[in-house]
Order: C-alpha cells, then sequence, then structure tokens
C-alpha cells in the first residue's frame, strides 16, 4: 500500500498530518487529473479534521504513514519566498484579515478612486469602523476562504491584528489607518525577494506594520527583503484640485492621462504588478505613478526581468488584477470592459486573451471601495485549479470549459472591503522557476 503523509515546509517529527499538495501529487503521479477525494464542496466546511488517504482513497490511521521527503517542496530547495508567477502550485499564502478594518478618511486620493454613490459613506464613516455586521460577515467568510486553502494543502499565514482607527501624524501629514486585509497591495514576491510597496494612500502609509512579524521570520528563512523608498506623502504629491465630479469626469481625464497622484515621489502599490516570469505588467494608476514603475524597472533589471508598462481603457485604474489578471503559461484574463491597448503583444506571442463574462454580483450589495469585476479577481492554486466566488456561475462555467477545476468560496462581503480572492491573499511560495512566456 502506498501511504504517503505530508509535512508542513520541512518541519521534522511530530506534526499535524497535512493533506498532500497537489504538487506532489502530481510529481508522484505526474498528472493534475489524478484527483484525490471527490468531496462536495459547495456547502462544505473545512473547518474539521483533514484526510489523509492512500491511493485508493480510503482513509489510512496515522500509524501507517510513511514519510515522503519534502525536497519536492520549493520551501527546501529555495528558502521560504519563491514565486514567478501567478500561478505555479501554491505552497504558501499570505491571506488578509478583517480586524480593525476602519474607512479612511475622506481624501483626494481616496475621491479619486471610489465611485461617487459611496462619497456620502466616506464622509460619513471616514476615521471609525467599517460597519461590523460587514465585518463580522466578512471574517466568518475569510476564516472559512483559510480553512479551504489548508484543506488544498496551501499553508496559510496571517498578519498581526492593529488598531487602524489610531492617528498617525508624519512632519508631511496626518490620518488614520485602514487595514490589513489587502496583502496584494502592499506585497510583491519576485523570486526569493518580498518588496514592501510604499503606497500611495496616506491611510496605508504604516500598513506595512501589520506584516513585519511574518517578514522577519521569511527573512531569518533566508528570503531577500526589500522596502522601496518611503514616500513623504506630502501634499505635492495629489492633485489637489483633481477635478472629478462625475463618471464622465473620470473617463475624460482618464483618456488624457491624468492622475489624483503627482510625479512628486515614487509611489505605487503592489497590486498594480502582474508576474509571469521574466515578464512583469504594471499600469499607471491612481496609485502607481511613473517614478514609481521606473524605480521599479530598475530594480526588477538587476534580476533579469523586464517590466512592461500597460494602459488600458479603464476611468479608475487602480490595481490591475481586476483588470488583467494572468491565470496560467500564455493564459490571461483581459476585461472585456477595459479593453488593453497593448494586447497584440500578447496576441502575436500566442497568447490566449479571454475575455470573462459580466459579474453577476447584485447592483445593491455595497462595493464600497472597488467595481463589480472582483469576479475575474481569481486565485491559482496551480495552472488546473483556480479559487472563484461561488454566486458567479458565469465565470465559473468559462474556467470548466477551460479544462480549470473551479473551487468555489464564498467571499460577498468580504468583496465590499475592496478586493476578491487575488487581493486578499500574496503568494509567499509556489513551486517552480524563473521561464519566459513572451
Ligand atoms: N480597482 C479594481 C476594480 O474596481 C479593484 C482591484 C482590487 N484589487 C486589489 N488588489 N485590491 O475593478
Amino acid at each position: 500500500m502506498l501511504c504517503i503523509r505530508a509535512f508542513r515546509g520541512g518541519c521534522r517529527g511530530r506534526e499535524v498530518p497535512h493533506p498532500l499538495p497537489k504538487v506532489m501529487k502530481k510529481l508522484l503521479t505526474g498528472s493534475w487529473d489524478n484527483e484525490s477525494p471527490k468531496i462536495k464542496r459547495e456547502n462544505a466546511s473545512w473547518s474539521g479534521s483533514q484526510q489523509v488517504l492512500d491511493k485508493n482513497n480510503s482513509n489510512v490511521a496515522s500509524e501507517d504513514y510513511i514519510m515522503e521527503s519534502d525536497e519536492n517542496l520549493s520551501h527546501e530547495k529555495h528558502g521560504p519566498v519563491w514565486a514567478w508567477n501567478e500561478w505555479d502550485p501554491l505552497e504558501e499564502v499570505i491571506v488578509g484579515n478583517v480586524n480593525g478594518a476602519t474607512v479612511p478618511p475622506f481624501t483626494v486620493e481616496v475621491k479619486a478612486n471610489t465611485y461617487a454613490k459611496h462619497w456620502e459613506f466616506f464622509r460619513k464613516h471616514g476615521g471609525t469602523s467599517f460597519p461590523e455586521g460587514y465585518l463580522k460577515k466578512a471574517n466568518a467568510e475569510i476564516e472559512e476562504f483559510c480553512n479551504i486553502l489548508k484543506h488544498e494543502g496551501v499553508e496559510v499565514k496571517r498578519p498581526d491584528n492593529m488598531d487602524f482607527s489610531q492617528v498617525y501624524q508624519t512632519p508631511d501629514f496626518e490620518s488614520c489607518g485602514m487595514y490589513a486585509a489587502m496583502p496584494r497591495d502592499i506585497l510583491l514576491v519576485i523570486g526569493d525577494e518580498i518588496i514592501e510597496a510604499p503606497m500611495a494612500w496616506r491611510s496605508r502609509f504604516f500598513e506595512y506594520r501589520a506584516y513585519r512579524s511574518l517578514i522577519k521570520e521569511y527573512f531569518k528563512g533566508g528570503a531577500m527583503w526589500t522596502t522601496a523608498p518611503k514616500p513623504q506623502m506630502a501634499d505635492e504629491l495629489y492633485d489637489q484640485v483633481y477635478p472629478i465630479r462625475s463618471v464622465e469626469d473620470r473617463h475624460r481625464l482618464a483618456a488624457n492621462g491624468q492622475f489624483v497622484t503627482t510625479e512628486f515621489e515614487p509611489c505605487f502599490d503592489a497590486a498594480d504588478f502582474m508576474r509571469a516570469g521574466r515578464d512583469v505588467f504594471v499600469q499607471r494608476s491612481q496609485v502607481t505613478n511613473y517614478m514609481g514603475i521606473e524605480w521599479m524597472r530598475r530594480h526588477l533589471e538587476k534580476k533579469g526581468i523586464r517590466l512592461h508598462t500597460l494602459s488600458f481603457k479603464d476611468p479608475n485604474p487602480m490595481h490591475i488584477d481586476a483588470t488583467f489578471n494572468i491565470i496560467g503559461p500564455g493564459m490571461v484574463l483581459s476585461n472585456p470592459d477595459r479593453p488593453c491597448h497593448q494586447i497584440e503583444m500578447f496576441k502575436n506571442a500566442g497568447w490566449d486573451v479571454i475575455h470573462p463574462p459580466n459579474p453577476l454580483i447584485s447592483d445593491d450589495h455595497p462595493l464600497w471601495m472597488s467595481s463589480k469585476w472582483l469576479s475575474m479577481n481569481v486565485l491559482m492554486l496551480d495552472p488546473k485549479r483556480v479559487i472563484v466566488q461561488s454566486t458567479e456561475t458565469s465565470i465559473r462555467k468559462l474556467f470548466e470549459s477551460l479544462g480549470i477545476e473551479c473551487i468555489p468560496v464564498n467571499i460577498l462581503h468580504a468583496n465590499s472591503l475592496g478586493g476578491g480572492f487575488h487581493c486578499w491573499t500574496c503568494d509567499i511560495r509556489r513551486n517552480g522557476e524563473l521561464e519566459s512566456y513572451l
């Protein structure tokens, strides 16, 4: 009887049995499709004990396990931090935290990035907690999301709890914080390096602090750790009279390449970057300026990575992952409402450019900080498995038709805080090597 037990990232000794990561199955069986338990995920909760199965899919007692070498896991080869793209088999991930989530003060940069129908919400609640009822539901959803990730064999880490309502003052400005819900916004892993983005919102200036316990551990384990230059976030970084009043204004300003951030100093959010091995893509957005892009270009060039600036027909560019989400080698979800001006580059390289269907989320569900296109903000567990919003049945069908297995999870209330699965996570380790796809 072939019995297998996998241990978390290189630990030895008496450990909690960990479900066999798909990547090891692939390595052992040579196939992604050699599915283990066919469990109906739809309404199930994974909070209970995890199963370990033998090759006949029957449960085996723990005494029967033989220990498998961890050599095939990238931790053993590359250390704790290692990811070159958005789809290699996921081994470890940071999932954001709901705790302490605070509505950002309604400043000019927040106004430029949010929709007019929510401005009253920001005026009223800026500096105080997001509505408690929503946070409670969001928290339950995210806990369940973490359980599902663990069940799928992914190691899950969480940021520290912080009091984001605390007001801070620097020589240049005063603000309170926002949250540690979206690790994707602030952290970017490229190879063995973890980069802390400088950010562009004053309410996010100190957000990195929630991740420092984790980052110090990764550093001790051998990871490279970089913080991009901290911006001053002085008044000069923002166009104080950014003339946004309506959707028409948005379109006109975006078409003219006019953004709320100036070129006073470099700024960027990590979520404006999308990785595909030797090629990384970025957009000039409301939070990522050209100086920020140039800083990253020079930085990544040293690692042999080419940074390409893309642009989209988007009235409100902020974070590329609900606009242009690369889901596999030569495969990208391209938002049909926001055509990419450089799409020929991808087509010429033989990429599949896939237009996802319209989101199904209802108009009266509050999305305070994003559009509905969070439906395409999916997280790949490997090239053949995707975490997708359970209620988004159209995009689920699309994935199934592409031969990608959907793992449906519901985070509708967590969406209200401004992100989908890709935003709510930051992949720390994916098993794969640096390759060229373009
Ligand atoms: N600005 C995007 C939209 O409204 C949402 C992107 C969210 N991504 C993120 N990493 N927070 O479509």
